[in-house]
C-alpha cells in the first residue's frame, strides 16, 4: 500500500497508510491507518479534525504544481559564483 497525504478541499489533511503520529518529544500519539488532521485550527480535538471546519465555512483549496512542470520555482542561488556554462 502506498502512503498517501491528501489535502481535502475546504477540510482536513488526510493521511492514509502506515504512519505514526508523534509529538514534539517523539512520543507516539497514535498509530493508525487513516488520520484526518485539522487545517482550519478550530477543532476541539487538535491536531485531529472534528468537522468544525464545516460550520465555520473554512475555505482552502490549494493546488500543487504538476511534477516536472516548468512553473516549479528554480532553486535559490546561494553563491555569487556564476554557474558554469554548458
Ligand atoms: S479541518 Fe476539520 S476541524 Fe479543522
Amino acid at each position: 500500500m502506498t502512503n498517501k497525504v491528501q489535502i481535502i478541499d475546504n477540510g482536513p489533511m488526510q493521511l492514509t497508510g502506515e504512519f505514526e503520529l508523534v509529538d514534539d518529544n517523539g512520543q507516539i500519539v497514535r498509530a493508525r491507518k487513516i488520520y484526518r488532521l485539522c487545517r482550519c485550527g478550530l477543532s476541539a480535538r487538535l491536531p485531529f479534525c472534528d468537522s468544525s471546519h464545516e460550520h465555520a465555512g473554512f475555505s482552502s483549496s490549494p493546488r500543487a504544481p504538476q511534477c516536472g512542470h516548468s512553473a516549479d520555482p528554480a532553486p535559490a542561488s546561494t553563491s555569487n559564483t556564476p554557474a558554469p556554462s554548458q
